[in-house]
């Protein structure tokens, strides 16, 4: 079990257990004569050795548990923190790179980790040292180096790193924002893929574990006015342990895929807030604000001015206010009527913006609720890759605008957003435009259900996914996991996250990729069934009938058995076909195939009891290392519905018709 598979590390936590270990006591074997005082005497220094060498091997097991087990977020570095509005300084642009596919920036020739040196030595990189003299052995030079754009993953930036998985070291210099007394000042990160060891002026401030979420190191009394040096060794490689485990079916960007940047504040500050509407019927609105710094007595001023909502609240000794107020003429938001309000917090010297919707979302049977009416899902999965200019990761809000844009010209109201937490962007842009969102971890395929190391990784990219995004109107589904097999260790595993997810918001719904199989005793019935399903809102699964099961005909002839009280989701299906490519339908890889395809799969669809929508695989054709197919794959996974440039396929038209369908079914029922 590697180091990778533990989400946060502070270097703090290493240095104690070292110096715990060193207090055992020692024995050796030169009293041996015999007397009978002497046998009663050595009965007890046997007794005290076999006590003490216990306790040793206690203690020594202690450590190398915690070394192996997952050690909690412990510092506040673990809360998070609400920055999207805040004024901040970017560290976003060009950032000088050494790859290190040896990591021999990282261990000496003896493969020991510089950074667990006392006094590293300058050939460890986060020193970033320079030549001194003439004379000084330095073999590394950032300045001199490479350079790369950040945010941006480095498989698209140069041809050098394109299929690359390993090490590369990042190093940026600024200088110190300016801050006035006893401000403070945090370092963000929106994602690095996938483990981050960072260093600022030499020192380290820890490691990051997980290629999709945010994190954050607070660095006042840190910095140096002129020339910091910020350096993170960022590795890429896969884990069995790790989340997502070896196996994808998406390219595996490497790199700090999303931006950085230093905020300052006060030194009380408003950390977090959640807001969610709580009551549908008389339009209860309630939430809490979390202040960072605090001693309790704080006051707090809470606004809607849209709303003419005001409040003064009083934070408690852990700086946590919470607050509730009616809002009559609050316009919940909707896909139609995407409506944010704008949301004003002070607290000191501190005041914090954003824009919130107000919706409610609910399952009732076999129904979905949106604002207390029933509602189909337009949606489409989509994958966050841009690459119609030959990029890879979205790295702007631009490229994110333009995938969602693709998403509404299929008149879809809805995208599932796999496998993992995408840029904030993405997010906050679905709720500006009205489309419904599905968060997802990466818990994909054959993850190492029994590693308590993994789960933790998983529990904790669950975390920072719920809690970066939980004010989000958009986002309804948070997704647990994508076609995982059934075993016990894997319901434990995913029924634990389950009820963590319910812990951190129980606001939103819950649901999972699941599978499918056939009755034993009729080929014809599809039936899913799976334990996970019973702690879900919603019953979702993805099929490849006509694609990876069968040829196309066999769609016509299947039913299905799904005895769940709930709706249910198609969250996949499709077929790869390559823009231009036409033929019969017969054809596979053709327009033609896939668009009959999509034809039967959606009449079969309509059948289903319960069925409230889906997310066809897959918005636009992307990258995969699994898809070789020359002249028709090359590289790509080509069951979009637009290639990558953005190309329609004959699949988009079958599917637009039938989403302008069911919104004016929508329309008129409600
Ligand atoms: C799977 C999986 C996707 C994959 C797709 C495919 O179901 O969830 O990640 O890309 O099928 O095979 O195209």
């Amino acid at each position: 079990m590697s180091m990778l598979s533990q989400p946060h590390i502070s270097n703090a936590h290493f240095k104690t257990r070292i110096f715990l270990l060193t207090l055992t006591p020692a024995y050796t074997d030169k009293h041996a004569h015999i007397n009978h005082k002497t046998i009663s005497q050595q009965r007890k220094t046997m007794k005290v050795f076999l006590l003490g060498a216990l306790w040793g091997c206690a203690l020594f097991t202690q450590f190398i548990c915690a070394t192996e087990a997952p050690l909690q977020n412990t510092s506040l570095q673990a809360l998070s923190i609400q920055t999207y509005s805040r004024d901040s300084v970017s560290l976003n642009g060009e950032w000088k790179i050494i790859v290190d596919p040896y990591e021999n920036g990282y261990y000496n020739y003896r493969y020991e980790p510089f950074d667990q040196q006392a006094t590293p030595s300058q050939n460890a990189y986060f020193t970033d040292s320079k030549q001194k003299s003439p004379g000084d052995l330095l073999e590394y030079d950032f300045d001199k180096s490479a350079s790369l754009q950040v945010p941006g993953d480095w498989n698209t930036q140069t041809d050098k790193l394109y299929y690359y998985e390993g090490t590369v070291w990042y190093r940026k210099t600024f200088d110190a924002p300016p801050t006035k007394n006893g401000e403070r000042t945090f370092l963000y990160f929106g994602a690095v893929n996938y483990r981050a060891d960072v260093y600022l002026n030499g020192k380290k401030l820890g490691v990051h574990v997980g290629g999709f979420t945010p994190f954050h190191y607070e660095i006042t009394g840190k910095l140096k006015d002129k020339n910091n040096s910020l350096v993170v060794k960022v590795d890429n490689k896969r884990h069995a342990d790790a989340v997502p485990t070896l196996n994808t079916d998406w390219w595996n960007y490497g790199g700090i895929t999303r931006e950085v940047k230093l905020i300052t504040v006060p030194q009380t500050f408003i950390r977090d807030y959640k807001i969610e509407l709580t009551s549908l019927a008389d339009k209860t609105v309630s939430g809490r604000v979390l202040l960072d710094g605090a001693k309790g007595g704080e006051k707090i001023s809470l606004k809607l001015p849209e709303l003419n909502i005001q409040q003064t609240l009083t934070a408690n000794s852990s700086g946590a206010a919470h607050f509730s107020f009616i809002a009559t003429n609050a316009q919940l938001w909707s896909p139609e009527n995407p409506k944010l309000y704008s949301l004003q917090i002070n607290a000191g010297k501190d005041k914090f913006t954003d824009t919130v919707g107000l919706r409610s979302i609910s399952t009732q049977g076999k129904q979905l609720l949106l604002n207390g009416k029933p509602i189909f899902l337009r949606g489409v999965s989509v994958h966050e890759e841009y690459s119609a200019k030959g990029g890879g990761r979205v790295k702007n809000a631009a490229e994110a605008k333009q995938l969602l844009d693709w998403a509404k010209g299929f008149n879809a109201n809805f995208v599932r957003l796999a496998h993992y937490p995408h840029n904030e962007d993405m997010v906050r842009l679905a709720d500006q435009m009205g489309l419904l969102v599905w968060s997802e971890i990466p818990v994909y395929w054959t993850i190492n259900w029994s590693n308590e190391a993994t789960y933790q990784n998983a529990e904790a990219q669950l975390t920072a996914m719920i809690e970066r995004d939980k004010n989000r109107a958009a986002v309804i589904i948070w997704s647990l996991a994508n076609e995982t097999p059934v075993s016990d260790a894997r319901n434990k595993f995913l029924t634990r996250l389950a009820t963590k997810a319910r812990s951190l918001d129980n606001s939103r719904l819950l649901s999972a990729a699941m599978e499918k199989h056939y009755r034993t005793d009729n080929a014809n019935v599809a039936v899913v069934q799976d334990p996970l399903a019973e702690h879900l809102d919603l019953v979702s699964f993805n099929q490849y009938i006509g694609w990876y099961d069968g040829a196309p005909e066999k769609i016509d002839r299947i039913t299905w058995e799904i005895n769940y009280n709930k709706p249910v989701f198609i969250s996949e299906f499709g077929g790869d076909a390559r823009a231009g490519n036409h033929g019969d339908i017969d054809t596979i890889f053709t327009e033609e195939f896939q668009e009959n395809l999509y034809i039967k799969t959606l009449k079969m669809l309509d059948g289903i009891d319960g069925f409230v929508g889906t997310s066809p695989w897959i918005l636009t054709d992307f990258r995969s290392p699994r898809r070789h197919l020359p002249g028709i794959q090359d590289e790509f996974n080509r069951k979009g519905v637009y290639s990558n440039t953005g190309e329609k396929k004959k699949a988009f038209f079958v599917l637009k018709n039938y989403y302008d369908n069911k919104a004016e079914q929508n329309a008129t029922n409600n």
